[in-house]
């Protein structure tokens, strides 16, 4: 079992787009709720794609110096560019890594994708190194994909 409950995430998003609250409400929930499981969720950001680049829309956790991205910069560009997710279990291994701060171990990133096109990422920073599991993962991805279509 993933240590993160999507289905009630996905819950709280629809009943927030029900409410008729917008982008920036939805975007603040998925961020709180995803943080709020708890270890090893750490800290959670939701950028958002703007032309070539990425801007961070919504965040819970730690702050981050980072608030605009170019595509293909950094793990969270690397996603976008190559339209792959992101699940990095040593980010000490990784040279192209954007560091926020000394103790984050590991990065996902879960593209936000309504049919082809791309609408932004789901990025979370963990303090434990490898805690991503095909499971876990895929928890994440259901809060996207909800995303994507009450966006
Ligand atoms: N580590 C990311 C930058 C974003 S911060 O983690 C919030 C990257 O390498 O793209």
């Amino acid at each position: 079992m993933p240590v993160l409950d999507s289905s009630k995430i996905v819950a709280a998003l629809r009943g927030a787009f029900a409410r008729e609250e917008g982008r920036e409400a939805l975007l603040r929930i998925a961020a709180e709720k995803i943080k709020a499981a708890g270890p090893p969720y750490t800290s959670v950001y939701l950028y958002m794609l703007h032309g070539k680049e990425l801007l961070l829309e919504a965040f819970a956790g730690r702050e981050t110096e980072h608030t605009r991205i170019p595509v293909g910069t950094g793990v969270c560009g690397t996603a976008v560019a190559s339209g792959q997710d992101q699940n990095v279990p040593d980010v000490r291994a990784v040279e192209n890594y954007l560091a926020c701060n000394a103790w984050t171990r590991s990065e996902l990133v879960v593209l936000i994708r309504r049919g082809p096109l791309i609408l932004g990422q789901i990025d979370i920073d963990s303090d434990v190194s490898n805690p991503f599991t095909p499971d876990e993962e895929a928890a994440v991805r259901q809060v996207a994909d909800a995303l994507a279509v009450l966006l």
